[in-house]
């Protein structure tokens, strides 16, 4: 049992800390690989996971992108999501639980006056015991909405 209230037990299977690697890949940018960790945590009785990320590059351990934001229960199978990222883009996601696979579609992406533009995204997080895979996709700098990030982490 977590700290969540009943009604949220749906997000049980993202908490922990998750480790591993990822391939990043774009059709304006040199394809990467990348290290990752997440972290989804409970505050007790709240009905969301904090949600915390932090990547490096492989070959140099020189840290990357990072991000945080939050995983909140709905309803039944459904879920938002809320993520920040230091680079001005932020984002707001509706998603859907369904046999593990935590699937998100931005209902908007904001950008502040600075920030590289991305007007679309999602996000697919399949959990099948202590393994996270993801694939991200995104709408940005004029292209439609194509990957940009897939990994595979573990529950640690
Ligand atoms: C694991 C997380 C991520 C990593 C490691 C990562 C890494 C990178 C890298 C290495 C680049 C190449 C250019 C550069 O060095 O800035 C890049 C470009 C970019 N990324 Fe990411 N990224 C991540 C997540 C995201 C997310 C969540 C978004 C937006 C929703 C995003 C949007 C972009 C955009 C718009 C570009 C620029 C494309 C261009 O200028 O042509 N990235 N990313």
């Amino acid at each position: 049992m977590s700290d969540l209230p009943p009604e949220s037990a749906q997000l049980e299977p993202l908490i922990g800390t998750w480790k591993g690697r990822g391939h990043g890949d774009y059709p304006t940018i040199e394809p990467f690989d990348y290290l990752e960790e997440v972290s989804f945590s409970t505050i007790p009785t709240k009905p969301f996971l904090v949600y915390t990320q932090k990547t490096q590059r492989a070959e140099t351990g020189a840290p990357l992108h990072t991000e945080a934001g939050y995983v909140r229960s709905v309803g039944p199978g459904r879920v938002e999501l809320t993520i920040a990222q230091p680079t001005g883009i932020v984002e707001i996601h509706s998603g859907t639980i369904e046999d593990g696979v935590f699937a998100f579609v931005s209902d908007r992406v904001v950008t502040t006056p600075t920030a590289v533009d991305v007007s679309g995204c999602t996000r697919t997080l399949t959990i099948s015991g202590d393994e996270l895979t993801y694939v991200l996709a995104m709408e940005a700098v004029g292209e439609p909405l194509t990957k940009h990030l897939t990994a595979r982490l573990v529950r640690s």
